[in-house]
């Protein structure tokens, strides 16, 4: 099975229950509060370990952050690339509402103080027929997707967060896009809520479906695209038109935080293990359900044991 590399984040996130998303102007008083280990590269490597796959995690810390650290190795994740810097921590603020939905404002922290001298100690041993995973938060990210191209890592991708940095990054070196709705919109040029999760009765049955992953077919004709569109499920398409799409669960979310991150590793997982599209995105897909289904981040993302059934 070959093994991956996660070069991504490490946050602490720290999680307001509250009635509703505050409003400008507006002070309030949260249900309850809670810290938890988070960041979508801390998370994603945590979804690969209990899914079995060899995966090696590197990034950046502060002094703050070893008790996380010591948390992803405890998940069979290998750590030993993981630095730590002069600044804290990387910090997320986790607003949950009700419906179990998220917002939420980054602090970089440490995941910004990865240089490019980290990024060539981080790829340092790793080549043909290794895995590499990315996301959108982390510096010097243009660098290390260029390095890993030219060592000839299989490169995985999910741009998250969508925001102005996605415009710099070579993506063209992507071998396999996995992205949701607002990742989509941004990457396609189309609008985000072309292909949204209300009003899709049948999973990648959509003609919004089919223009985003058209628009995104042309931008990047060569590469896997694995659209996750909520609760309308998820539809893969390979460089050769092959499309194969598989519903949501319907469960009742209490914090739908890390969703994302757990279909991302259980999905890569499974396809390391040479699992199809589709039995990959099954996996991916019951993994998340339980993921919403407990309040946190990492601590949420369910052990492939815990999918039997
Ligand atoms: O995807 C969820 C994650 O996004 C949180 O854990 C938070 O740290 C942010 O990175």
């Amino acid at each position: 099975m070959p093994r991956i590399l996660n070069i991504g984040s490490i946050n602490l996130d720290e999680v307001f229950s509250v009635p509703h998303f505050i409003r400008p102007g507006e002070t309030m008083t949260c249900r309850s509060y809670e810290r938890f280990v988070g960041g979508k590269g801390n998370n994603q490597s945590t979804a690969l370990g209990r899914a079995g796959a060899e995966i090696h995690h590197a990034g950046k810390i502060g002094q703050d952050g070893h008790f996380a650290v010591e948390l992803l190795a405890k998940n069979g994740v290998d750590t030993s690339r993981v630095r730590t810097a002069e600044v804290p921590t990387g910090r997320a603020l986790i607003q949950v509402d009700e419906q179990g939905q998220n917002c939420i404002i980054l602090f970089g922290g440490a995941n910004r103080a990865i240089t490019r001298e980290d990024v060539d100690s981080f790829l340092d041993g790793w080549g043909k027929g290794d895995a590499v995973l990315f996301q959108n938060e982390i510096a010097s990210l243009s660098y290390a997707m260029e390095e890993a191209r030219k060592k000839g890592l299989r490169i995985y991708f999910n741009p998250s967060p969508a925001d102005e940095l996605l415009a710099d990054l070579p993506l063209d070196a992507v071998d396999c896009f996995i992205l949701n709705e607002v990742e989509g919109a941004m990457l396609s040029g189309l609008e985000a809520g072309s292909a949204g999760s209300a009003g899709l009765s049948a999973p990648g049955a959509s003609a919004e479906v089919d223009a985003m992953l058209a628009a995104l077919r042309r931008r990047f004709p060569g590469a896997e695209l694995l659209l996750t569109l909520g609760a309308s499920g998820a539809s893969h398409e390979n460089p050769d038109g092959t499309r194969v799409s598989v519903p949501a669960r319907r469960v009742k979310a209490v914090d739908t935080t890390a969703a994302g991150d757990t279909f991302t590793g259980y999905f890569i997982a499974a396809r390391l293990r040479g699992e199809s599209p589709q039995a990959a995105m099954e996996e991916a897909t019951a993994a998340a359900a339980i993921c919403v289904q407990k309040p946190g981040a990492a601590a949420s993302i369910p052990f492939r044991t815990e999918l039997a059934g």
